[in-house]
C-alpha cells in the first residue's frame, strides 16, 4: 500500500509574534521536529512572519522587481529560519532537505502556473522530508512575485493527493467570535467563518480559508496551534486535533 503523504505548514503566526516580532522559531522548530516520527512522508512549508511582512509593506514589495537587492535580502532573511528549522530537524533524526521553490515554480500574477514537482516526489521516495518557505518566484506578469506558503502548501496538498494538510499557527484553531475554538468544520461553511487582520501581506486568515476551499475533496485541513508540543502528533498518529476543515 502506498504510504499517505501530509503537507505541514508551519506559519509566519507560529515562528513570530506578529505584533511584537518576537521569534518562536527555535521552540517551534523542535516542537515539530519532536512531533513528527521517523519515516512519516511529509512536506514542511514554512512562512515568513513578522519581519519579511513588514519589510514586504514597508518598500511596497507586491509585485514587481523593481528593487532586485531588496528582494535578495528578503530571500536571505527567511532562508535563516529555515536553516534553524533543518538544523532541529536533523537533531532529531529527520533527513530535512531544503528546495527551492524558485528553481521549481514560476507564477503569472502571482498565481502558480507551473512547479515541477520531480524534486519534491523524488526525495519523499527516498525518505527525506522537503521543506520549502514562501518565496518570490519569477512572474510572467510582475518580474517577481510574493507566493505564500499556503498557496505552494495547498497546491502541493492537491498534486500529492496529500491526506492531510495541517497549518501550524499562534492559536489552537479557528476561533468563533465568541471565542470558541472550533473542533470541525465543512469546506462548503468556511465563507462564512469570522476573521480579524493581522497585517499579513498574503490576506491572513481570510485568504488562509479561501486557499483552503480549494482543496481537493480527499484532503481535509487541520489549524493547529504548533506553540507547543502534541498538536501536531494528535493530527498525524492520533484522533486530530485544533480545528478540523473538511
Ligand atoms: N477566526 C480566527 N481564528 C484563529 N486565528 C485567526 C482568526 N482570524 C484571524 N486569525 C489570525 O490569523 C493568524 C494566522 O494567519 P496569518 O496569515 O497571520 O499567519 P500565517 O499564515 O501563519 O503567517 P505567514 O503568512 O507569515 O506564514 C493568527 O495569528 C490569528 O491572529
Ligand atoms: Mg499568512
Amino acid at each position: 500500500m502506498r504510504k499517505v503523504t501530509y503537507v505541514l505548514k508551519v506559519g509566519g503566526a507560529a515562528l513570530t509574534d506578529k505584533n511584537t516580532g518576537r521569534s518562536f522559531v527555535s521552540e517551534v522548530s523542535d516542537y515539530v521536529a519532536a512531533d513528527i516520527r521517523k519515516g512519516t512522508r511529509i512536506i514542511v512549508v514554512h512562512g515568513a512572519g513578522y519581519g519579511a511582512h513588514r519589510f514586504v509593506r514597508s518598500r511596497g514589495m507586491r509585485r514587481a522587481a523593481d528593487n532586485q537587492a531588496d528582494w535578495a535580502r528578503l530571500r536571505r532573511n527567511v532562508s535563516k529560519i529555515t536553516a534553524t528549522m533543518i538544523d532541529r530537524f536533523i537533531a532529531y533524526g529527520h533527513a530535512a532537505i531544503e528546495l527551492s521553490v524558485p528553481s521549481m515554480v514560476r507564477t503569472s500574477s502571482g498565481r502558480i502556473t507551473e512547479f515541477n514537482l520531480y524534486p519534491v516526489k523524488a526525495y519523499l521516495d527516498m525518505g527525506f522530508v522537503p521543506i520549502m518557505h514562501s518565496d518570490a518566484p519569477p512572474d510572467s506578469k510582475y518580474g517577481v512575485s510574493v507566493l505564500s506558503g499556503d498557496d505552494i502548501a495547498v497546491y502541493l496538498a492537491n498534486m500529492l493527493g496529500a491526506k492531510a494538510l495541517i497549518f501550524g499557527i499562534d492559536i489552537d484553531g479557528i476561533r468563533s467570535s465568541d471565542g470558541r475554538i472550533l473542533k470541525a468544520v465543512r469546506k462548503q461553511n468556511i465563507g462564512k467563518l469570522y476573521t480579524w487582520d493581522v497585517n499579513d501581506v498574503t490576506g491572513g486568515m481570510k485568504r488562509k480559508l479561501a486557499e483552503i476551499g480549494k482543496l481537493r475533496a480527499g484532503t481535509s485541513a487541520y489549524i493547529i496551534s504548533l506553540r507547543k508540543r502534541g498538536s501536531l502528533s494528535k493530527v498525524l498518529y492520533g484522533k486530530g486535533a485544533g480545528t478540523k476543515i473538511y
